[in-house]
């Protein structure tokens, strides 16, 4: 298994995410450890796209709780419900949001986070596990492409060991 990434160049956003998506599986099916596996994901992310921030909140006794991630500190712990993250672990659902200035309830661990994305994360029995959230320095970053590669890269972290 190489431990790097082949994206070609003057690829679209869709062609990239489809160009990543096989290799993030094969950098992490030869490895069930959950830590190792999330942080490659998030190294993989941030070195293929101009993210601003990208990590994974995992559920741990009805709470998220920061994981690995690429970028600038964040908050520990984001309670169900709350913020962007919160909601779409309450809603398991993903939400794209353009301005964060805008979302109700936004949690600003960063004041240069602008828009972003979060997708719900489920394991094998569809619980969910945690959630994928990616941030940007720019308003309005995050379109179908985004989300059709993230939810594409949800279904694949699904077959992680989330039970350590
Ligand atoms: N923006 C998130 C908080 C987490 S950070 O941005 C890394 C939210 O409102 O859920």
């Amino acid at each position: 298994m190489a431990e790097s990434l082949t994206i070609a160049d003057g690829l679209s956003k869709a062609e990239q995410y489809r160009s990543l998506l096989p290799q993030i599986e094969a950098l992490i099916m030869g490895e069930d450890d959950l830590v190792a596996n999330l942080s490659n994901v998030s190294a993989a992310l941030k070195e293929t796209f101009d993210f601003w921030w990208v990590g994974f909140y995992i559920v741990k006794k009805n709470e998220l709780v920061l994981g690995p991630f690429q970028g600038p500190v964040a908050c520990s712990r984001i309670q169900i419900g709350k913020g962007v993250c919160g909601k779409v672990a309450q809603k398991q659902q993903v939400l794209v949001v353009p301005n964060v200035e805008e979302f109700p309830g936004h949690i600003a661990c960063s004041a240069a986070s602008k828009s972003e994305i979060v997708v719900p994360l489920f394991n094998e029995d569809a619980n969910l596990v945690g959630v994928l959230d990616v941030d940007s320095d720019q308003l309005n970053y995050f379109d179908d492409a985004d989300q059709n590669g993230l939810e594409s890269l949800a279904k694949i972290l699904s077959k992680l060991n989330w039970d350590e």
